[in-house]
Protein backbone atom coordinates (compact mmCIF):
# COMPACT_ATOMS: atom_id res chain seq x y z
CA UNK A 1 0.00 0.00 0.00
CA UNK A 2 1.35 3.07 -1.02
CA UNK A 3 -0.22 6.15 1.08
CA UNK A 4 0.38 9.95 0.55
CA UNK A 5 0.26 11.84 3.88
CA UNK A 6 -0.48 16.12 3.35
CA UNK A 7 -0.05 18.32 6.06
CA UNK A 8 3.52 16.25 6.71
CA UNK A 9 4.62 18.55 9.61
CA UNK A 10 1.67 18.66 11.65
CA UNK A 11 0.86 17.10 15.04
CA UNK A 12 -1.18 14.38 13.54
CA UNK A 13 0.97 13.69 10.77
CA UNK A 14 3.95 13.16 12.56
CA UNK A 15 2.22 10.52 14.53
CA UNK A 16 0.79 8.94 11.68
CA UNK A 17 4.46 8.50 10.14
CA UNK A 18 5.69 7.01 12.79
CA UNK A 19 3.40 4.83 13.53
CA UNK A 20 2.92 3.61 9.59
CA UNK A 21 2.40 -0.53 9.05
CA UNK A 22 5.93 -1.69 7.71
CA UNK A 23 4.30 -2.83 4.43
CA UNK A 24 2.94 1.07 3.67
CA UNK A 25 5.50 3.18 1.49
CA UNK A 26 4.75 6.32 2.64
CA UNK A 27 5.02 9.74 1.10
CA UNK A 28 4.99 12.38 3.44
CA UNK A 29 4.42 15.69 1.77
CA UNK A 30 4.56 19.11 4.05
CA UNK A 31 2.95 22.36 2.80
CA UNK A 32 6.20 23.55 1.32
CA UNK A 33 6.54 20.46 -0.72
CA UNK A 34 2.56 20.39 -1.42
CA UNK A 35 0.03 23.02 -0.83
CA UNK A 36 -3.11 21.69 -0.83
CA UNK A 37 -5.03 24.78 -2.09
CA UNK A 38 -2.76 24.35 -5.29
CA UNK A 39 -4.87 22.45 -7.98
CA UNK A 40 -2.32 21.73 -10.66
CA UNK A 41 0.43 20.96 -8.06
CA UNK A 42 -2.18 18.70 -6.38
CA UNK A 43 -2.95 16.75 -9.51
CA UNK A 44 0.69 16.25 -10.75
CA UNK A 45 2.01 14.99 -7.90
CA UNK A 46 -0.89 12.79 -7.12
CA UNK A 47 -1.04 11.18 -11.09
CA UNK A 48 3.11 10.79 -10.62
CA UNK A 49 2.86 8.86 -7.64
CA UNK A 50 0.09 6.52 -8.25
CA UNK A 51 -0.94 5.65 -4.18
CA UNK A 52 -3.67 3.95 -3.49
CA UNK A 53 -4.64 6.09 -0.37
CA UNK A 54 -4.41 10.29 0.30
CA UNK A 55 -4.20 11.11 4.11
CA UNK A 56 -5.11 14.67 4.34
CA UNK A 57 -4.17 16.11 7.88
CA UNK A 58 -3.62 19.49 6.20
CA UNK A 59 -5.65 22.46 7.70
CA UNK A 60 -5.87 25.85 9.17
CA UNK A 61 -6.35 24.70 12.45
CA UNK A 62 -6.87 27.77 15.26
CA UNK A 63 -10.02 28.26 15.70
CA UNK A 64 -9.73 31.90 16.76
CA UNK A 65 -7.84 32.68 13.82
CA UNK A 66 -10.28 31.06 11.58
CA UNK A 67 -12.54 33.71 13.05
CA UNK A 68 -10.93 36.36 11.62
CA UNK A 69 -9.71 34.86 8.81
CA UNK A 70 -12.36 33.03 7.35
CA UNK A 71 -11.24 33.54 3.79
CA UNK A 72 -8.20 31.13 4.76
CA UNK A 73 -10.14 29.26 6.63
CA UNK A 74 -12.09 27.73 3.65
CA UNK A 75 -9.80 28.48 1.44
CA UNK A 76 -7.57 25.51 2.99
CA UNK A 77 -10.27 23.26 5.17
CA UNK A 78 -13.22 23.42 2.23
CA UNK A 79 -11.54 24.26 -1.48
CA UNK A 80 -8.50 22.27 -0.39
CA UNK A 81 -10.89 19.17 0.46
CA UNK A 82 -12.34 19.84 -2.35
CA UNK A 83 -8.94 19.88 -4.57
CA UNK A 84 -8.11 16.90 -2.74
CA UNK A 85 -11.55 14.98 -3.87
CA UNK A 86 -11.14 15.90 -7.68
CA UNK A 87 -7.25 15.10 -7.70
CA UNK A 88 -7.91 11.55 -5.54
CA UNK A 89 -10.85 10.82 -8.04
CA UNK A 90 -8.41 11.37 -10.95
CA UNK A 91 -5.42 9.41 -9.66
CA UNK A 92 -8.16 6.77 -8.27
CA UNK A 93 -6.67 6.87 -4.92
CA UNK A 94 -8.94 6.58 -1.80
CA UNK A 95 -9.02 9.81 0.27
CA UNK A 96 -8.75 9.62 4.10
CA UNK A 97 -9.73 13.46 5.13
CA UNK A 98 -9.62 14.29 9.02
CA UNK A 99 -12.23 16.07 10.46
CA UNK A 100 -13.33 17.68 14.14
CA UNK A 101 -15.89 17.30 16.91
CA UNK A 102 -16.59 21.22 16.14
CA UNK A 103 -19.07 20.36 13.18
CA UNK A 104 -21.08 19.96 16.25
CA UNK A 105 -23.11 22.34 17.96
CA UNK A 106 -22.84 21.13 21.76
CA UNK A 107 -26.33 20.56 22.20
CA UNK A 108 -25.96 16.74 23.71
CA UNK A 109 -25.13 18.93 26.47
CA UNK A 110 -28.42 18.32 27.91
CA UNK A 111 -28.58 14.45 27.66
CA UNK A 112 -24.73 14.10 28.32
CA UNK A 113 -24.11 11.87 25.29
CA UNK A 114 -21.45 11.91 23.13
CA UNK A 115 -21.98 12.23 19.43
CA UNK A 116 -22.29 9.49 17.47
CA UNK A 117 -21.16 9.31 13.94
CA UNK A 118 -25.14 9.93 12.87
CA UNK A 119 -25.73 12.32 14.44
CA UNK A 120 -26.55 15.43 12.53
CA UNK A 121 -23.53 18.56 12.22
CA UNK A 122 -24.42 21.83 13.04
CA UNK A 123 -21.01 23.80 13.46
CA UNK A 124 -21.24 27.16 15.06
CA UNK A 125 -17.53 28.80 14.27
CA UNK A 126 -15.76 29.52 10.98
CA UNK A 127 -13.52 26.47 11.66
CA UNK A 128 -16.38 23.80 12.30
CA UNK A 129 -18.63 25.32 9.02
CA UNK A 130 -15.04 25.36 7.11
CA UNK A 131 -14.24 21.74 8.34
CA UNK A 132 -18.22 20.81 7.60
CA UNK A 133 -18.18 22.43 4.13
CA UNK A 134 -14.65 19.91 3.76
CA UNK A 135 -16.26 16.92 4.77
CA UNK A 136 -19.64 17.26 2.51
CA UNK A 137 -17.66 17.84 -0.66
CA UNK A 138 -16.05 14.41 -0.13
CA UNK A 139 -19.30 12.48 1.13
CA UNK A 140 -20.85 13.91 -2.06
CA UNK A 141 -18.46 13.90 -4.49
CA UNK A 142 -16.72 10.28 -3.56
CA UNK A 143 -17.94 6.50 -2.93
CA UNK A 144 -14.41 6.02 -1.75
CA UNK A 145 -13.68 7.51 1.13
CA UNK A 146 -13.15 7.89 4.45
CA UNK A 147 -14.17 10.88 7.19
CA UNK A 148 -12.22 10.44 10.59
CA UNK A 149 -13.45 12.55 13.06
CA UNK A 150 -10.57 13.37 15.58
CA UNK A 151 -11.00 15.44 18.88
CA UNK A 152 -8.76 17.60 21.06
CA UNK A 153 -5.57 16.59 20.15
CA UNK A 154 -2.03 16.21 21.95
CA UNK A 155 1.05 14.74 20.80
CA UNK A 156 4.60 15.12 20.98
CA UNK A 157 5.19 17.34 17.76
CA UNK A 158 2.58 19.58 19.23
CA UNK A 159 -0.51 21.14 16.82
CA UNK A 160 1.49 23.72 14.01
CA UNK A 161 -1.07 25.85 13.82
CA UNK A 162 -2.05 26.40 17.49
CA UNK A 163 1.79 26.44 18.63
CA UNK A 164 1.60 23.53 20.82
CA UNK A 165 -1.30 21.39 22.53
CA UNK A 166 -3.03 21.89 25.97
CA UNK A 167 -0.62 19.43 27.44
CA UNK A 168 2.08 21.06 27.08
CA UNK A 169 0.81 24.39 27.79
CA UNK A 170 -0.39 23.03 31.26
CA UNK A 171 3.00 22.14 31.91
CA UNK A 172 4.25 24.94 30.68
CA UNK A 173 2.51 27.66 32.57
CA UNK A 174 2.89 25.50 35.65
CA UNK A 175 6.64 25.21 35.43
CA UNK A 176 6.82 29.10 34.98
CA UNK A 177 4.51 29.47 38.17
CA UNK A 178 1.80 30.81 36.28
CA UNK A 179 -1.31 30.94 37.49
CA UNK A 180 -3.76 28.25 35.23
CA UNK A 181 -7.63 28.92 35.30
CA UNK A 182 -9.03 26.38 33.18
CA UNK A 183 -12.97 26.55 31.56
CA UNK A 184 -14.61 23.89 33.36
CA UNK A 185 -18.05 23.75 31.89
CA UNK A 186 -16.56 22.98 28.31
CA UNK A 187 -16.47 19.20 27.78
CA UNK A 188 -14.63 17.22 25.00
CA UNK A 189 -12.86 13.60 24.50
CA UNK A 190 -9.04 14.62 24.81
CA UNK A 191 -7.40 12.50 22.18
CA UNK A 192 -3.30 11.50 22.33
CA UNK A 193 -2.59 11.81 18.75
CA UNK A 194 -0.83 8.63 18.42
CA UNK A 195 -3.64 6.58 19.61
CA UNK A 196 -5.95 7.94 16.69
CA UNK A 197 -2.67 7.58 14.12
CA UNK A 198 -2.56 3.73 15.03
CA UNK A 199 -6.67 3.28 15.35
CA UNK A 200 -5.99 5.07 11.43
CA UNK A 201 -3.99 3.08 10.19
CA UNK A 202 -6.26 -0.22 11.34
CA UNK A 203 -9.05 1.42 9.63
CA UNK A 204 -7.03 1.35 6.58
CA UNK A 205 -5.63 -1.55 6.73
CA UNK A 206 -8.44 -4.03 7.82
CA UNK A 207 -10.54 -2.16 5.08
CA UNK A 208 -13.17 -1.41 6.89
CA UNK A 209 -16.13 0.04 4.60
CA UNK A 210 -16.01 3.53 3.40
CA UNK A 211 -17.62 6.56 5.97
CA UNK A 212 -17.27 8.39 8.61
CA UNK A 213 -15.96 7.07 12.01
CA UNK A 214 -15.07 8.79 15.27
CA UNK A 215 -11.54 7.97 16.64
CA UNK A 216 -11.23 9.56 19.99
CA UNK A 217 -9.63 7.89 23.46
CA UNK A 218 -12.75 6.91 25.43
CA UNK A 219 -14.35 9.12 27.89
CA UNK A 220 -14.82 12.66 28.42
CA UNK A 221 -13.96 15.59 30.78
CA UNK A 222 -14.17 19.55 31.28
CA UNK A 223 -10.40 21.56 30.35
CA UNK A 224 -10.62 22.17 34.07
CA UNK A 225 -10.73 18.29 34.75
CA UNK A 226 -7.88 17.58 31.94
CA UNK A 227 -5.43 20.38 33.54
CA UNK A 228 -6.20 18.55 36.82
CA UNK A 229 -4.89 14.93 35.51
CA UNK A 230 -1.81 16.75 34.05
CA UNK A 231 -0.94 17.79 36.74
CA UNK A 232 -1.42 15.09 38.86
CA UNK A 233 -0.02 12.60 35.94
CA UNK A 234 3.38 14.83 35.81
CA UNK A 235 4.05 15.27 39.75
CA UNK A 236 3.45 18.86 39.63
CA UNK A 237 2.03 20.58 42.68
CA UNK A 238 0.28 23.61 41.12
CA UNK A 239 -3.26 24.49 41.52
CA UNK A 240 -6.20 24.56 38.57
CA UNK A 241 -8.75 27.33 39.40
CA UNK A 242 -12.08 26.49 37.54
CA UNK A 243 -13.35 29.20 35.90
CA UNK A 244 -16.38 29.39 33.26
CA UNK A 245 -16.30 29.74 29.33
CA UNK A 246 -17.66 33.40 30.40
CA UNK A 247 -15.12 34.38 32.17
CA UNK A 248 -12.37 33.27 29.36
CA UNK A 249 -14.02 35.15 26.20
CA UNK A 250 -12.81 34.05 22.82
CA UNK A 251 -12.88 35.02 19.48
CA UNK A 252 -14.57 32.00 18.35
CA UNK A 253 -18.17 30.33 19.84
CA UNK A 254 -16.97 27.57 21.00
CA UNK A 255 -19.48 24.27 21.19
CA UNK A 256 -19.92 23.13 25.02
CA UNK A 257 -20.03 19.77 24.45
CA UNK A 258 -18.29 17.42 22.04
CA UNK A 259 -17.32 13.90 23.57
CA UNK A 260 -17.34 11.96 20.77
CA UNK A 261 -18.11 8.00 20.26
CA UNK A 262 -17.89 5.20 17.86
CA UNK A 263 -21.01 3.80 17.16
CA UNK A 264 -19.31 1.86 14.44
CA UNK A 265 -17.10 -0.39 16.65
CA UNK A 266 -13.66 2.04 16.72
CA UNK A 267 -12.58 0.54 20.44
CA UNK A 268 -10.25 2.70 22.03
CA UNK A 269 -8.20 3.16 25.48
CA UNK A 270 -9.41 5.72 28.40
CA UNK A 271 -8.41 9.01 28.18
CA UNK A 272 -6.59 9.37 31.50
CA UNK A 273 -4.78 5.85 30.66
CA UNK A 274 -3.17 7.44 27.22
CA UNK A 275 -2.41 10.43 29.08
CA UNK A 276 -0.42 8.74 31.20
CA UNK A 277 1.45 7.14 28.87
CA UNK A 278 2.24 10.62 26.76
CA UNK A 279 3.33 12.34 29.73
CA UNK A 280 5.36 9.21 30.79
CA UNK A 281 7.44 9.41 27.31
CA UNK A 282 8.60 13.01 28.07
N1 LIG B 1 -5.45 19.77 17.01
C1 LIG B 1 -6.65 19.43 17.42
O1 LIG B 1 -6.96 19.51 18.61
C2 LIG B 1 -7.66 18.90 16.44
C3 LIG B 1 -8.96 18.65 16.91
C4 LIG B 1 -9.92 18.14 16.00
C5 LIG B 1 -9.56 17.91 14.69
N2 LIG B 1 -8.29 18.20 14.27
C6 LIG B 1 -7.97 17.96 12.85
O2 LIG B 1 -6.84 17.11 12.81
C7 LIG B 1 -6.02 17.43 11.69
C8 LIG B 1 -4.58 17.58 12.11
O3 LIG B 1 -4.47 18.59 13.10
P1 LIG B 1 -3.09 18.88 13.82
O4 LIG B 1 -3.35 19.07 15.26
O5 LIG B 1 -2.07 17.90 13.38
O6 LIG B 1 -2.77 20.32 13.20
P2 LIG B 1 -1.37 20.97 12.77
O7 LIG B 1 -0.27 20.49 13.65
O8 LIG B 1 -1.61 22.43 12.70
O9 LIG B 1 -1.13 20.37 11.32
C9 LIG B 1 -1.75 20.86 10.18
C10 LIG B 1 -0.72 20.96 9.09
O10 LIG B 1 -1.36 21.39 7.89
C11 LIG B 1 -0.46 22.24 7.21
N3 LIG B 1 -1.15 23.09 6.26
C12 LIG B 1 -1.82 24.24 6.50
N4 LIG B 1 -2.28 24.75 5.34
C13 LIG B 1 -1.89 23.89 4.36
C14 LIG B 1 -2.05 23.87 2.95
N5 LIG B 1 -2.69 24.85 2.29
N6 LIG B 1 -1.51 22.84 2.24
C15 LIG B 1 -0.84 21.84 2.88
N7 LIG B 1 -0.64 21.83 4.21
C16 LIG B 1 -1.17 22.84 4.94
C17 LIG B 1 0.20 23.03 8.32
O11 LIG B 1 1.41 23.59 7.86
P3 LIG B 1 1.92 25.02 8.43
O12 LIG B 1 1.91 24.89 9.93
O13 LIG B 1 3.26 25.15 7.82
O14 LIG B 1 0.93 26.03 7.99
C18 LIG B 1 0.41 21.95 9.39
O15 LIG B 1 1.66 21.32 9.23
C19 LIG B 1 -6.68 18.64 11.02
O16 LIG B 1 -7.49 18.20 9.97
C20 LIG B 1 -7.56 19.22 12.12
O17 LIG B 1 -8.67 19.90 11.58
C21 LIG B 1 -7.35 18.68 15.12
Amino acid sequence: MKAIITGANGQLAKDLIENAPKNVKLIPLSKQELDITDMEKLDETLKQASADIVINTAAFVNVDLCESQPEKAFLVNSVGVKNLVEASKRAGAILLQVSTDYVFDGGKLKDKEPYKEEDIPNPINVYGVSKYAGELVVRNYLNKYYIVRVASLYGRAGSKSKGGNFVYTVLNKAKRGEPLKVVNDIYMSPTYAKDAAVKIWELLINRREFGTYHITNSGYCSWYEFAVKILDYAGIKADAIPISHRDFPRKAKIPLWTPLESGKGISTRRWEEALKEFINSL
